[in-house]
């Protein structure tokens, strides 16, 4: 099993990346095992617990990806297909996706008890998810895997739900791709320019 990195570590390392491959550095046994710790211990507005993750692995993670070509090349204005196709191909060359979904369920009651917070309670949910995917993109990193994340929803949900048989009523939020970096990968991508940071931040009473 790869070795995880520090937390801070993983934070600073984690990176969009594209070019991914098959070569998972972990178990299909380990990923399911960070899965099962997002959903157990992520926090969630008022414990809503609305997350909920659908785990696509080779195969199915390929089928996923097949679908979304499918349906995009019926949108898509054929000068700007073969792009979208290789952009497309370049996530079915990874070795996973993990499917983020909310539970309208869970907000709608928390709506009805607290109705003074009733406005706030889709922001919340949203960033409930949110939290879901950053910890699995960066334990993911820390794992020694690579990953990108997209949205392809909602064009894709009706065909994945049906698919996979998930719950009709799930809102798709992101997909997670992830997969094994091949050598030097990570030495090419783009720089990142950087808003200086006291732009962005500011520290009282230190
Ligand atoms: C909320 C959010 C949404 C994003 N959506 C997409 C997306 O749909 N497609 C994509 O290729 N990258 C997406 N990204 C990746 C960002 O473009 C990327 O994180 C950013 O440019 C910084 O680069 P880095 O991830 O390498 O640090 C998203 C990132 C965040 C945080």
């Amino acid at each position: 099993m790869a070795s995880s990195m520090s937390f801070l570590d993983a934070v600073k390392n984690r990176r969009t990346i594209y070019t991914l491959n098959k070569q998972a550095p972990i178990s299909d046994d380990r990923v399911e095992e960070l899965v099962k710790i997002a959903v157990h211990d992520v926090p969630s507005s008022f414990n809503s617990q609305s997350a909920r993750l659908v785990v696509l692995l080779k195969k199915e993670h390929e089928t996923f990806w097949d679908f979304t070509a499918e349906i995009l090349k019926a949108m898509v204005p054929e000068d700007q297909w073969s792009h979208t196709e290789q952009r497309i191909n370049g996530f079915r060359s990874a070795y996973g996706t993990i499917l983020f979904f909310e539970d309208p369920n869970p907000v709608k009651e928390l709506q009805s008890k607290y109705p003074n917070y009733a406005q706030h309670f889709p922001g919340w949910s949203e960033h409930t998810s949110a939290m879901h995917q950053y910890m699995l993109w960066t334990a993911l990193e820390a794992e020694g895997c690579g990953c990108n994340l997209q949205h392809y929803n909602p064009i894709i949900d009706q065909k994945a739900k049906g698919h996979w048989n998930i719950n009709m009523e799930w809102n798709l939020r992101a997909q997670l791709v992830f997969g094994g970096v091949p050598e030097g990968a990570r030495d090419n991508l783009p720089k990142k320019t950087y808003v200086p940071l006291e732009e962005r931040m500011a520290i009282h009473g230190k």
